[in-house]
């Protein structure tokens, strides 16, 4: 597409002015430009093409889906960004007198509520901005828990190997120790290396679930059963909580703090780095340590965004929420994974799951044999991919691991880690799928315990 200067003809006009019907006034020429502005002359047809042009240029869910790789791509529906528009939400001043902001803090309230009720927690604030930064605000909800018992032998943080990158970045930020574990070969928690590294100096762990191989970890229950045991509290990274939504709870499953990438999994569109909200939700005996907007003035809390955070991608969340009910959230995560094994399946004779078993939202292939066959890399038909999805080729699984890192990443890595040589070339790419929201009626859910 041309730039406007290019489709510039001298001479051309948008509007022909009515004849002046005023005295002439000169300028003093000391306010007169030397040269005429650099404007690009034009017809008003040909301004009003270009516009419309550029217009067609911009992606949206009317024109496809997001096509976002290193997160989960899905379904935004429009209705979410119309409810954000609204001028109620979308010119609010955040300096606004609390009288004036009901409806938003309303909003904040009831979408709060909600999510609550799906992980299992008692308090949740939409603060930080993003999944790194709600990891970030979680750990520092442990580690004043901690601070405030006056435990400070507690010094690490212990993350599987399969945790998302964000997770030893976010310990190691905090102050923390990271101490990695590796995967056992189904991809769970090697229950063994957990207990051989848990101890009195265990702060807690973090655990993406499900993993970056898309693995439901089927230890759970006892994986934090044994944190909880050291004297450790367990982190849960829900960034993908739209594989198990309304279907498990982290609270039930014994995690104490939880964060949820709203800007995922909840409606707001993610691809090319828009805002996001990684709302972070705890149990009851953590929400005192719980960064509080500014306008609520409560003394003693800690602070770690302006304000109540991006507010409209909490109104995106609600309104997601609001539409799709107690039956359309959990059809929408077991559509998730339902699109995901159905992928894979067609796949499979093509290239090799890494992990062939049942997956949840997302799958990783392992490339390495289709390399050598073919001398065709991951890297290659990821490339080749693009234009209908962009596949994530930085996978940690098991059989893939060491494969599939640049030299900087397993250096940068390796610095957060202190662990491990990774030396082949790239070999493996993951797969996460999209969902869609049709409502059907599920059975309803036991309340999860209080701690
Ligand atoms: C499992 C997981 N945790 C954390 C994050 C980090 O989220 P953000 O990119 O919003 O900081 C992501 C993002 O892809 C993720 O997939």
């Amino acid at each position: 597409m041309k730039l406007i200067f290019e489709k510039s003809v001298p001479g051309r006009r948008c509007a022909i002015l009515p004849a002046c019907d005023v005295p002439k006034v000169e300028l003093p020429a000391e306010l007169k430009r030397e040269a005429a502005p650099m404007l690009p002359e034009m017809s008003e047809v040909d301004v009003s093409r270009h516009y419309t042009e550029l217009n067609q240029h911009v992606h949206g869910v009317n024109c496809g889906f997001y096509p976002l790789g290193s997160c989960t791509m899905k379904y935004n529906p429009r209705i979410d960004e119309e409810m954000a528009s609204l001028p109620g939400f979308a010119a609010v001043h955040p300096l606004a007198p609390k009288a004036a902001v009901e409806g938003c803090a309303e909003v904040i309230e009831t979408a709060k509520k909600y999510l609550c009720e799906i992980t299992g927690m008692a308090d949740m604030t939409f603060q930080p901005a993003a999944g790194a930064h709600g990891e970030f605000t979680g750990v520092l909800l442990i580690k004043q828990y901690h601070d405030s018992r006056n435990d400070k032998a507690r010094t690490k943080i212990i993350v599987p190997d399969s945790a998302h990158g964000t997770n030893p970045a976010t310990a190691a930020m905090c102050g923390y120790q990271v101490v990695n574990i590796p995967s056992a070969p189904d991809g769970c928690v090697d229950l063994d290396a957990l207990k051989a590294v848990l101890g009195p100096d265990t702060a807690g762990l973090m655990l993406t679930n499900p993993n970056t191989v898309g693995i439901f970890d089927e230890n759970i229950l006892e994986i934090t059963r044994l944190v909880h045991e050291a004297g450790g509290l367990c982190y849960y990274d829900g960034a993908n909580l739209n594989a198990v939504m309304g279907v498990v709870r982290p609270g039930d499953m014994g995690f104490d703090c939880v964060h949820l990438n709203l800007h995922k999994t909840f409606a707001t569109p993610h691809g090319g780095g828009g805002p996001g909200a990684g709302a972070v939700g705890c149990k009851s005996f953590l929400a005192p340590f719980l960064p509080h907007s500014a306008l609520m003035e409560e003394p003693g809390h800690i602070q770690v965004r302006g304000f109540r955070g991006n507010f409209l991608v909490v109104v995106r969340a609600l309104a997601y929420l609001l539409t799709l009910g107690r039956e359309g959230v959990p059809e929408a995560a077991q559509n998730a994974v339902l699109n995901a094994n159905y992928l894979m399946q067609r796949i499979k004779g093509t290239f090799t799951p890494a992990f062939d078993r049942i997956c949840m939202h997302e799958f990783v292939l392992d490339l390495s044999e289709f390399k050598k066959a073919t001398g065709v890399s991951a890297l290659d038909v990821a490339k080749s991919l693009i234009a209908c999805i962009p596949p994530r080729c930085t996978s940690p699984s098991s059989s893939t691991r060491p494969s599939c890192w640049s030299p900087r990443r397993r250096r940068a890595r390796r610095r957060w880690i202190g662990r491990r040589r990774c030396s082949a070339p790239c070999t493996s790419w993951a797969i996460r799928t999209p969902r869609s929201c049709t409502p059907r009626p599920t059975t309803p859910r036991s309340a999860g315990p209080t701690r």
